[in-house]
C-alpha cells in the first residue's frame, strides 16, 4: 500500500482546481444516465468492466443513493455532462472492518469529444480531496489493464496498482483532510455553482435571441 502519497502538485493540481466540477443532486439522475448511455460499447467496457446494456446502466443509475454517494459532473456550454464520476463509500460489512478507516470506490467517464483536456484527471483529483474531507483513508478504482489513460491517471496520483488477468485494482492511500482542504473544496463548490448559473443564463439568452431572430 502506498501510504500517504504526496498530494498532486504542478500543472495537474492547478488545472484540476480551475475545472468547475459540480455535485449533482438526485433530481439530476437523468443527466448522469444520459451521459453514461452516450458511451460507446468499448467505453462502457472500460468504465464498468463489461459492455453494459442500456437497461443495466439504467438500473445502476437508479441504485445510486445520493444521501451517501456523490456524483460529480463537468458541464459543457450546453449544460450537457462532458464528464462525470461516481464516488461511493464502501459499506462496512463486519465488526472488524468497522474498526478500520473508511474506504470508497470511484468510477469516472469523459465524453469522447472532451477527452485529452485533463477532465479525467480533474475529476479524479476532486474525488480524492472529497474523500479526504470525509475521512476516507483509501480510494479504490477498478479498471482494465488495457485502459492506458486511466492507468496513467492512477500512476500519476501515486496509486498502487495490482494487475492480474487483464484487470487492475488501483488503491490510493489518503491523508486526513485539513481545514485547508475543506475550505478548498467549499470554494470549488461555489465556483462550480457560479459556472453553472452563468452557462444557464447564456443558454437562455441564446435561445431567446434565436426565437426573436426566427420571428423577425
Ligand atoms: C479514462 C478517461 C476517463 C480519461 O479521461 P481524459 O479526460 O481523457 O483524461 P486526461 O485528459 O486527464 O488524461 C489523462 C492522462 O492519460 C493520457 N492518455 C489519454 N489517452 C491515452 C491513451 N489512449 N493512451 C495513453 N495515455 C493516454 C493523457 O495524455 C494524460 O496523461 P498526461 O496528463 O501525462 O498527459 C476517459 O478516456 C474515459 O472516459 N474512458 C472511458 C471510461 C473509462 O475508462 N473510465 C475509467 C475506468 S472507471
Amino acid at each position: 500500500m502506498n501510504i500517504n502519497s504526496p498530494p498532486p502538485t504542478g500543472l495537474d493540481a492547478h488545472r484540476a482546481r480551475a475545472t468547475p466540477i459540480r455535485e449533482l443532486g438526485s433530481s439530476e439522475r437523468s443527466l448522469f444516465l444520459k451521459h453514461l448511455l452516450s458511451l460507446e460499447t468499448e467505453d462502457r467496457y472500460l468504465r464498468f468492466g463489461s459492455p453494459l446494456s442500456d437497461a443495466a446502466i439504467g438500473a445502476y443509475v437508479d441504485r445510486i443513493d445520493f444521501r451517501t454517494d456523490t456524483v460529480f459532473g463537468v458541464f459543457d456550454d450546453r449544460l450537457k455532462l462532458a464528464a462525470a464520476g461516481h464516488f461511493a463509500p464502501i459499506p462496512k460489512s463486519t465488526a472488524l472492518e468497522a474498526k478500520t478507516l473508511r474506504s470508497a470506490e470511484f468510477g469516472l467517464s469523459v465524453a469522447s469529444d472532451a477527452r485529452g483536456r485533463g477532465l479525467g484527471t480533474a475529476l479524479f483529483l476532486r474525488a480524492s480531496s472529497h474523500a479526504r474531507n470525509l475521512g476516507v483513508s483509501s480510494l479504490f478504482m477498478h479498471c482494465l489493464s488495457e485502459n492506458r489513460a486511466m492507468i496513467r491517471i492512477a500512476r500519476r496520483a501515486g496509486m498502487e496498482i495490482e494487475q492480474s488477468r487483464g484487470e487492475a485494482d488501483a488503491y490510493l492511500s489518503l491523508e486526513p483532510g485539513t481545514v485547508a482542504t475543506a475550505i478548498e473544496e467549499g470554494v470549488q463548490r461555489q465556483i462550480a455553482l457560479f459556472d453553472f448559473a452563468v452557462k444557464r443564463q447564456m443558454l437562455l439568452a441564446f435561445k431567446a435571441f434565436k426565437a426573436v431572430a426566427a420571428g423577425a
